[in-house]
């Protein structure tokens, strides 16, 4: 059943995204060459607790990570540990937190210094896919509308989107109804409905969309070795535009939609 947010829950939901915007811009800060993944992770955990918040993965079906810290080739639930991050990587930093009962989702990937001209453009196009996604979260459209603007961006820019992980409806919960996948798939095409509160997270890969689980049991890699990247927003679905929850200060018309 897709729940649908009462006002009152949408305060919360609203506030629950700002701290997760929040901390996902001080994380995005703190990535610096020479900076080990467990440092940004103790960083994240130390942020989170300052807004009085959670971290939404830690614990979650055992994750053992306070935030999804994914590098290079690796797509999603990667861990961190020992690993230097180098001038020219690209880290998908996930960020989810639970505060007041309710749940922020955002992801974004960031180049560490500066990144190659590939790299550069993988970042580009997945985060123009995000908001083409996020611009088609319109009532009266269906999930596939929004699968279908993202897959359509990343194909016609000559990358792919990864099948195996998707979006979701979020709330009280992480994962809630609908599954929001990034490809078109019948089986997701509920109608979108004031009130729903929706991650939209295109996975893309600049190879083939193929991938694996690594022997840690979380870490997702592209089969193909090639880079991956991660950009997410928690969305409300209004009866006008949609509200970007994990982003308060942006409106549709900065979205970069042409
Ligand atoms: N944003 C991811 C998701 O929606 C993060 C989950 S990581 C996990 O599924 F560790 F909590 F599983
Ligand atoms: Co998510």
């Amino acid at each position: 059943m897709i729940k649908i947010k009462t006002q009152d829950e949408l305060k919360l939901m609203r506030q629950a995204c700002a701290v997760a915007a929040e901390v996902l811009d001080e994380i995005s800060a703190f990535i610096k060459p020479g900076i080990a993944t467990r440092d940004v992770n103790d960083f994240a955990a130390a942020r989170i607790k300052s807004h009085g918040a959670k971290s939404a993965f830690l614990g979650y079906r055992r994750y053992p990570c306070v935030v999804c810290l994914s590098v290079n080739d690796e797509v999603v639930h990667g861990l961190a540990g020992d690993r230097e991050l180098q001038f020219g990587d690209i880290v998908s930093v996930d960020t989810g937190v639970s505060y007041k009962g309710f749940i922020g989702d955002n992801a974004r990937t960031v180049a560490v210094g500066g990144c190659g001209v590939l790299a550069q453009r993988l970042l580009d196009v997945t985060e123009q896919a995000l908001d083409l996604g996020i611009a088609a979260a319109r009532p009266g459209n269906r999930v596939t509308d929004i699968s279908r603007a993202i897959q359509e961006h990343v194909e016609d820019n000559g990358f792919s989107v990864v099948r195996e992980f998707v979006g979701h409806g979020v709330g009280r919960s992480m994962h809630e109804e609908p599954q929001v996948p990034n490809f078109v798939d019948r089986k997701s095409n509920q109608r979108l409905q004031p009130g729903m509160t929706i991650a939209i997270e295109p996975m893309v890969n600049a190879g083939r969309p193929g991938v694996k689980i690594l022997k840690d049991g979380w870490t997702v890699v592209t089969q193909d070795g090639s880079l991956s990247a991660h950009f997410e927003h928690t969305v409300l679905v209004t009866d006008d535009q949609p509200e970007i929850l994990t982003c308060p200060a942006r409106t549709l018309s900065k979205l970069k939609v042409t």
